[in-house]
Formats: structure tokens, sequence, C-alpha cells
């Protein structure tokens, strides 16, 4: 049959969708989950246009070449350390989640495969994924990628012909899983994107994220309150790191800050001495600590030694290129601390928060994001409709993929205790 899909700017953020056109496309899996996708669209709309609309932390709702890990010994082990700290927590809360997606999964297999286990926020993941699923009744394999493309599509290969029903991806590269995402749809399996998303595969049945767009905004918005722009003459001195090119979301947090960030750049009440400005420049290979701790190496040395400049803010993605940006700052010795984002509320970023060396971080529950896909898996399993939130923001190539998109936090000293502690994400010692 032939279905009609309308495409927009991939990169676009919600408020800001520009249709650029429509095309038709034969639909081959009749019956299948893309004519699902479709109709979950159309419910979906409905829901929107009828106000319901809401983030998941709230209570009421309920090319495949082998990419090298950059990351260090010295990183993994904080990750695998802050992990450990987390995961009793992670656990008591998986448990109760679990209990609201029901135990309908009746022993049938899950694969779950996630980037890697040397930045903390994965792990998390992982740990409440299978937790919840296992808790749901589903059997669970679940799988680590060392960011290494090669070893993913392997163990999602691996799992297609171990007999998974459903596949549940958090991809290292968006575009390098074609071929395993080619199989599992011939196989009639189910795939849900988790956080990122998988680029230009018409097998994509789902999306559970947060709303990366608003994630960058948020930072955007930050540094422009924190400086206060829209009144002080400035100038000030910025410089930007942001994410792995691979990685889609890397694409709309750094356009969300962007879009407050660049109109004051223009008008040269910002400047960035480095002049590394556009996207590709400020890109962090795998999100490396090291790469990023680099790179402001040298921008210091070359920019902002002996007191030449005086650095104002740096516009970090999130916490683990922030945490690089931080120990490059310590090492030169700065004398005053700028204006430092980041995102994920990570052990060490939080710690240095504390420590007044980072200013905000942006909390995504990953509690809520796996419970949102547990509840995608349930329903898919029962033949019913996912619930999603979002119907016009992540087009992945082939159409746009319905999405939940749950609702990211900005967190500062004021109220990481509420948000982290209260919660029971972590415990006061975790943070010590
Ligand atoms: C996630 C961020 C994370 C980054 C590095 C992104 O896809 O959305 O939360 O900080 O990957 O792991």
């Amino acid at each position: 049959m032939i279905i009609k899909i309308c495409r927009m700017s991939q990169t676009s953020p919600v408020s800001k969708v520009v249709y650029y056109g429509c095309k038709e496309k034969r639909d081959d899996n009749q019956g299948g989950i893309r004519m699902k996708r479709k109709v979950v669209s159309i419910l979906a709309a409905g829901v929107v246009a009828a106000g319901m609309l809401a983030g998941c932390g709230s209570a009421s709702n309920t090319a495949a070449t082998s990419k090298e890990s950059t990351s260090t010994a010295a990183t993994e082990a904080t990750a695998a350390a802050d992990t450990s700290a987390a995961e009793s927590q992670e656990n008591s809360q998986a448990d109760s989640q679990a209990d609201e997606a029901g135990s309908t999964g009746g022993g049938k297999l899950v694969g779950v495969a996630m980037p890697t286990k040397d930045l903390q926020r994965w792990n998390q993941d992982g740990t409440n994924m299978e937790a919840q699923l296992k808790k749901a009744g589903y059997e669970v394999d679940i799988q680590y990628a060392n960011n290494d493309v090669a070893t993913q599509v392997s163990q999602v290969e691996n799992m297609i012909s171990n007999g998974c029903e459903v596949l549940v991806i958090a991809s290292i590269d968006g575009e390098s899983l074609g071929t395993p995402l080619g199989q599992a749809k011939e196989a009639g399996i189910p795939v849900i994107s988790y956080d990122r998303l998988l680029m230009n595969s018409d097998a994509v049945s789902y999306y559970a994220t947060f709303d990366n767009y608003k994630v960058g905004t948020k930072q955007g918005e930050y540094i422009e309150e924190k400086l206060d722009l829209k009144n002080a003459d400035g100038p000030f001195n910025l410089e930007i790191f942001t994410g792995d090119p691979g990685d889609n979301n890397a694409n709309f947090f750094y356009n969300g800050a962007m879009d407050v960030l660049k109109p004051y750049i223009d008008s040269g009440k910002l400047v960035v001495p480095s002049g590394q400005i556009d996207f590709a420049t400020v890109a962090t290979a795998n999100w490396s600590t090291e790469t990023a701790q680099n790179r402001m190496d040298t921008i210091i040395s070359g920019n902002y030694a002996d007191g030449a400049n005086k650095l104002d803010a740096v516009l970090c993605s999130n916490d683990s290129t922030a945490l690089g940006v931080e120990n490059a700052l310590e090492a030169a010795g700065m004398a005053e601390w700028p204006i430092i984002t980041g995102q994920d509320c990570d052990i060490a970023n939080v710690k240095n928060l504390i420590a007044g060396k980072q200013s905000m971080s942006v909390f995504k529950d990953t509690r809520e994001l796996a419970n949102q896909a547990v509840k995608m898996v349930d329903a898919i399993m029962q033949g019913k409709e996912a619930e999603v939130n979002d119907t016009k923001s992540y087009d992945n190539g082939t159409g746009v993929i319905p999405t939940f998109l749950c609702d990211p936090i900005v967190t500062t000293m004021d109220n990481y205790k509420e948000l982290l502690i209260d919660s029971g994400y972590y415990s006061e010692d975790d943070l010590k």
C-alpha cells in the first residue's frame, strides 16, 4: 500500500518544525509495525490537540566501521565506581517502576544494546532497563559495546539470531546499524530507539528519549541569564564543546543552545576567542572527557594564558565533556571558574557542582526513561499502541518516528538535593 510521509528537517526543534515536503512511499510491511506507526501518529495528534502532553518526569505520566573508544582507564574506573555507588538506589527504584509496567513479559526475550560502560549514564540506563524488564517478566539479553561500532553490530545480530522478540537500542553511531536493523525488519522484530535516534532505517518503531532540543535551550538560557546578556554590555568570552557527530542528539543539544547564544555572538556581545564555533569544530568524538580536556588545554594556551583573556563561560553539551574542560582549567590553575554547563548529573560532575567548579547540569532521570521504554516493549508485545507525546520532531530519514519525550530538569546548587538525593537517585555518601 502507499502511505504519505511528510518529512521535516532532522534537526528542527519542536517549536520550529519546518516541513520541506511530502513523499509517497510503498509500505511493504502491511499490517506490521510501520502501519502501526502511522496509526499511533494519528492517535497521538489527537492527544496533543487535547493538550495532554506531559514529561515523563511527572508522577502522572506513567559506516559500520570500527570506532575506537578513546576513554582513558581513569575515566572507566571513575564511571564504574560511580555506577556501583548508585546501583542500589536504582534497583529499588526499578522495582517499584516495574510494578507499574505489570508482569506481562511471559519470559519473552528482549535484547538491550547499550553503547558503552565508560560513561556513567549508560550503566544506569542498562541497570534500570534490565531490572524493570525482568520485573515485568521478560528475559533480557543486555550488551555493552565499548563504544565500538563493529562490536555493537555483531551484538545486535546475535540478539536477532538468539530469538529476541523486541530490540531496544542505544546506538554508538546512529547511522551504523543499517545491516542488523534490516535483519530485524526481515525477521519481524520491532526496534525501539533508546535515547539516541537510529537514523536512515525504516525498522524503527518507536523512540524514547528526553527532549534533546530543550536540554540545549536550557544550557544556552542558563549562560544568557548568568551573564545577564539581555542587559549587560559585555563583551564576554565563551568557548563551546558539544558531543559526538555520529550521535543525532548532539545536533539537538548544539542547536538548542546556539539558537539562544548565536544572536549574541553575531552582535559581538559574546566573543569566542578560539574562533571555534561551528558544530564540526566543537564536536567531541565519543563524548570523550580526554578529548575535551586536550582541546581545552590547547584553547587555554592559545587564548587565555597569562591573563590574555578572561574566560566567562563554557557551553558544554554534557557532563563528560564538562569534566574534561574542568580538568584542563584546574591544571592551568585558572584563578576564577567560568560558568560551565553540563548534562546528566554524573556523580563526578555533581561533586564539581558542589565544589563550585561546574555551574549547572541537566538531570535526565534514567529511571523514567527506562520506565517509558519498558512500557513501549509491553505495548508492542501485547499488540497495542505505545504511548507517545511527540509525532513531529524526530525524522530519522525514513519518516517521523513516534516518540516519547521525557522532561529534562536544570540542576544547580539550589535544587540538586531535592532532585538527586530526596528522589533516591543518589545517596549523600555517593556525592562525598
Ligand atoms: C545522551 C547524553 C549523554 C551523551 C554521552 C547522549 O546521546 O543523550 O545524555 O551525555 O550521549 O553519553
